[in-house]
This record gives C-alpha cells, structure tokens and sequence, in this order.
C-alpha cells in the first residue's frame, strides 16, 4: 500500500495555522490529521468542527477528523458538513460504534474507527469488513508530543494479519502518537500505512526533510 504522512496541526503554531498547513503542503504531507478533544473523553480540548470549516478553506487534501470526545454521533454531521474526508470515531467513546460507523457513511464520508492502547483488537473486529481505516493509538490520546509506547508494535502486526486473512477487510492502517524517525519504521514494517505526527513535524526547522526522511524510512521498512 502507499505510504502516507498525514501531519497533526495539534502541534502547528495556532495563530499562523494557514501559513503552517501551505508549509506542511509544499513539503509533501498527504493528509491532515485534525484532532477534536471535548475535556471529557480526553483531558485535553482542542479544535471543532470550525477548525475543519477553515481548513477546507485553504487546502484541497484530505482531511482526517479523528474524534476525542464523548457522544460522537452528535458531532458528526457538523464535521462532514464543514468538509471532512474521513471521521473517525474511538470504539471507547459510544456504546454503538456500528451505529457511529453507518451514520458517517450515509453522509458520505469515509469511515473509520480508533482503538486506545488498552483496547484490544477483537473489540472491532467486526468492523472489519465495514471500515475505511482503523486508526490504533500509539500513546494514550490528548496530547501531542508523548512518547510512543512500544507494545503497539505487537498490536499492529496482529491487525494486519487479521485483514490479510478475509478477503472483505480493506481497511488502511494508521497510528498516531510519538511518530519520528525512530519508530516509523517499526510501525510501517508492522503493518501500518498511514503515519500521523506532530510535533516531529511542526515547529521544526526543515519540514520537507522531515517528511521526506519520514516517507523513505516508511517506504523502505514496508513487507
Ligand atoms: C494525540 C493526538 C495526536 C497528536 C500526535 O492524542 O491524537 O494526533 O497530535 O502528536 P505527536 O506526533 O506529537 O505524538
Ligand atoms: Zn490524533
């Protein structure tokens, strides 16, 4: 599969975001990942589907929404409306994922799930056959700039042999947290397609080398 880099404006200057996100497009990212945080799900709070309005404004690539917050289905009409690509959804955060999932793809939206560390595999796995993406924590969401946690590794791999068996599962891999230089590899050689980062990317001198070295180090750790 292709590689993609997908930067996380969570860690992009907030009061020059337009500048942030041309940069981070001249550079080579593929995708944006937007974080949305309520204070309740996550300790944290950050953009809203507003945030996504404005990006829509100013970039024409794909936006990811990945969603931090409790009663999801209530926001998801808004963030596809304000122009998202893909939303993606915690299996933590509503007792009816299956039903979050179906909402998105009625609007036309690709769909996508997200599982935290501590949450195991088998709890979406009949979502397989359904998804656009799963996206699988490498830290503990809420805040950029944490350290990856290394038993994701494992987690990774096993999902990526559970959709080489069934032949319905095309579900793209993404991770997110401490994605850098040293653990992309690992990550890309488990499996995973899609890599979001952050703070390795943002407020960083050279970003188009960062992206470049993140994309050939993903590129040639891939099976
Ligand atoms: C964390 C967010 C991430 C965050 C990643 O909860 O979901 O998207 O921006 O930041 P880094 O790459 O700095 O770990
Ligand atoms: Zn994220």
């Amino acid at each position: 599969m292709t590689v993609k880099i997908a930067p996380s404006i969570l860690s992009a200057d907030i009061m020059n975001l337009e500048r942030d996100v041309k940069l981070a497009e001249e550079a080579g990212a593929d995708v944006f990942h937007i974080d949305i945080m309520d204070g309740h799900f996550v300790p944290n709070m950050s953009f809203s589907p507003s945030v996504v309005e404005g990006m829509r404004r100013v970039t024409d690539k794909p936006l990811d929404v990945h969603m931090m917050i409790d009663n999801p289905d209530k926001y998801i009409k808004p963030i596809v409306d304000a122009g998202a690509d893909t939303v993606l959804v915690h299996a933590e955060s509503t007792q009816h994922i299956y039903r979050s999932i179906d909402l998105i793809k009625s609007l036309g939206a690709k769909a996508g799930v997200v599982v935290n560390p501590g949450t195991p595999l088998e709890t979406v796995k009949e979502l397989f056959p359904v998804i656009d993406q799963i996206l699988v924590m490498t830290v503990n969401p809420g805040f950029g700039g944490q350290k990856f946690i290394p038993g994701m590794i494992k987690k990774i791999q096993r999902l990526d042999q559970l959709r080489q068996t069934a032949a319905d599962d095309n579900f793209q891999i993404e991770v997110d947290g401490g994605i850098n230089a040293d653990t992309i590899s690992k990550c890309s050689k488990a499996g995973a397609d899609i890599f979001v980062a952050g703070s390795y990317l943002f407020g960083q001198d050279d970003l188009k080398g960062r992206i470049d070295d993140l994309r050939s180090l993903a590129v040639n750790a891939e099976q």
